[in-house]
């Protein structure tokens, strides 16, 4: 599917993320497992995460809610969707994010 390339500026990035990107992952744990299957997809999700961009890929983390992208697939009873990953090559260098400093987020041994 193309985009329409007039009015790209009002996409949402994740959107052309979505429409462009040469490959989709999407990640899927069996929910009968609960919290831990989860847990262990979320994991997964990082280490797939570091290496895209090892490899100078790019890649993001969506998640998906209801049951459109589980019927699209055919994914089966008992498996629930944990995020959709886009994963492209960047056409950008975006400038580095401005993120809250670790020392400010870590308590040591007591909240
Ligand atoms: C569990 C999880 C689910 C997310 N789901 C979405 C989503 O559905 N849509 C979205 O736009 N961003 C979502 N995000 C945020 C993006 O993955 C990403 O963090 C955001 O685009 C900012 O990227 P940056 O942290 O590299 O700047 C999610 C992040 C996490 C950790």
């Amino acid at each position: 599917m193309k985009l329409h390339r007039c009015g790209l500026s009002k996409i949402p990035a994740q959107k052309i993320a979505m429409e462009t990107a040469p490959l989709i992952l999407v990640v899927c744990y069996n929910n009968e497992l609960g919290m831990d299957a989860m847990g262990s997809a979320y994991a997964c999700i990082q280490n797939i995460l570091l290496a895209a961009t090892a490899e100078g890929l790019g890649a993001v983390t969506l998640t998906s809610r209801g049951n459109n992208i589980k019927n699209i697939l055919n994914i089966p009873e008992g498996y629930d969707v944990a995020a959709i990953m886009p994963i492209g090559y960047p056409d950008e260098d975006p400038d580095k994010p401005i993120r809250i400093p670790v020392e400010d987020k870590l308590h040591n041994n007591m909240f």
